[in-house]
């Protein structure tokens, strides 16, 4: 059996070799004396032409009958067109239908919307485009992996059901084995946790990152790339309930070095593509972003800027443009001043650096203003935030004051704080959110159309 990919592979084809193909059907046309067929094996995203003699191959009547996506299988000889539209075709010698299919499969070759794709998803991975975005979905993940481990960073699998709320925003999927119709109440009148199946509340994790800050601290470079979930009943298109995450930790790094390497990473994934994608990004240049291919080209060359929070909130006082959430210091930023920042003061990504301490997360590192702590966003055209780091709060008494302030359960918190009881040791991390990182290299602009089978608010089909 031959890969249609290696066919496509082959400049030359030798026109006596007997090749097999097996696929499925994709299309096909007949005139009286022959047919022509369009296999594709999964492969590669293009089809393989086969030309059947109809007077020559006994079961061509059947063949002729048989249903889009019937599997087929074919043995002839490659004959090289260059003058054709495709490149090659395979003369048929035999045509064997190995498996059937019904006539009425519901993707025939029209345009379908992204809407109606969606409530097709088991389907959808068999279109051009989705085939494209899925390739490089998985491509994109290799990259990353391979960069991360050529710089020596470990992979490390961080807990799925867990104890804590790391971002502490309180957006969690609970996960009990609790009879929710009759449960258990303590003296006061609570829920009694003791009797469930951790004795302790549990939900899914929301980032990886504080397990993660434990092995930077042993092994100095670490990586997770895994699920995250998160219950914010956010319906826009940069959300899922359910998405991954790739979470570098780094020790003896500050702000400064994760945004080196975050920027590093994300030029070698663009590079990557760039050189094993070709197809996949011409197609979807042509079907779904005409400046797919000049973003990535640009991207692999310009220097990410660098502003620090407060630059830009008096970027934002003194835009040309009305915003809809009014700004001023202190504000978190949203989609809209992500994206007047991103594309039309900066028209390339930008590191947005020293938020206010109140609108971030607790772990991360008071700077000496005491108004702002040393956090990084990476704002992006096209999409907004693609990526939220900071450094670590390192000091012992500093992390005990943020639990206490958060109103975090210092007893749930120990491990981490004894993380620096036993050594205080600059670290910093970041997590990119694996989707939207394809929604820039791809041009997708619906988080629902990069991840197989979307979980959003009110959908969890497939
Ligand atoms: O900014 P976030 O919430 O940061 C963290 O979770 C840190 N613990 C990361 C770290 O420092 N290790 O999330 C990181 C990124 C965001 O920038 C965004 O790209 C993505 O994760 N993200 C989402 N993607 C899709 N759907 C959602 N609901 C997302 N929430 C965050
Ligand atoms: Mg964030």
């Amino acid at each position: 059996n031959t890969l249609v990919k290696t066919l496509y592979s082959q400049a030359e084809h030798d026109a006596d070799v007997e090749v097999e193909v097996t696929g499925w059907l994709k299309t096909i046309r007949s005139s009286k004396k022959i047919s022509f067929l369009e296999i594709n094996d999964g492969s590669y995203i293009k089809n393989v032409q086969v030309i059947m003699d109809n007077n020559a191959l006994e079961n061509s009547e059947e063949i002729r009958k048989a249903a889009i996506y019937s599997t087929i299988k074919v043995v002839g000889k490659v004959a090289d067109t260059p003058k054709a539209k495709q490149p090659f075709e395979i003369q048929a010698s035999s045509i064997t239908i190995l498996g059937s299919s019904n006539s009425d499969y519901p993707l025939q070759k029209k345009e379908h919307t992204p809407e109606f794709l969606r409530e097709q998803a088991h389907l959808r991975p068999r279109t051009n485009t989705f085939y494209a975005v899925f390739r490089i979905r998985s491509l994109v993940s290799f990259a990353v992996h391979q960069f991360l481990q050529s710089n020596n960073f470990v992979y490390v699998n961080t807990p799925i059901i867990t104890s804590s709320d790391t971002e502490g925003a309180g957006e969690m999927f609970k996960v009990t084995t609790l009879d929710l119709n009759n449960l258990p109440k303590n003296e006061a009148g609570e829920v009694d946790s003791s009797k469930d199946f951790f004795k302790q509340p549990t939900n899914l994790t929301v980032s990886g990152q504080l397990n993660a800050e434990a092995f930077a601290l042993a092994f100095r470079n670490v990586y997770t790339f895994g699920p995250a979930f998160r219950a914010e009943n956010s319906h826009t298109t940069r959300h899922a309930s359910e998405f991954w995450m790739i979470e570098p930790e780094m020790a003896f790094a500050n702000l400064q070095d994760i945004m080196n390497t975050s920027e590093d990473l994300l030029k070698y994934v663009v590079n990557y593509l760039l050189e094993n994608a070709k197809e996949e990004l011409e197609f979807l240049n042509g079907a779904v972003d005409p400046e797919l291919k000049a973003r990535l080209e640009a991207t692999k060359d310009a220097d990410f800027a660098r502003v620090s929070y407060t630059e830009a909130i008096d970027i934002l006082m003194n835009a040309d443009q009305e915003f809809e959430n009014p700004v001023e210091w202190g504000i978190d930023l949203q989609t809209e001043h992500e994206r007047y920042l991103s594309e039309k003061v900066y028209q390339k990504p930008v590191f947005i650096t020293d938020y206010p301490k109140d609108i971030k997360a607790f772990y991360m590192r008071e700077n000496e203003d005491h108004k702002t702590v040393a956090a990084v966003d990476l704002l992006v055209p096209g999409i907004g935030e693609l990526i939220g780091g900071s450094q670590r709060e390192e000091r012992l008494d500093k992390i005990n004051e943020k639990i206490a302030e958060f109103h975090l359960d210092p007893k749930e918190y120990e491990w981490y704080a004894e993380l620096r009881k036993y050594g205080e040791t600059e670290h910093s991390g970041f997590g990119i959110g694996f989707e939207r990182l394809l929604m820039y290299v791809t041009g997708i602009e619906n988080i629902r159309d990069v991840i197989p089978f979307p979980r959003t608010p009110g959908n969890a089909s497939f």
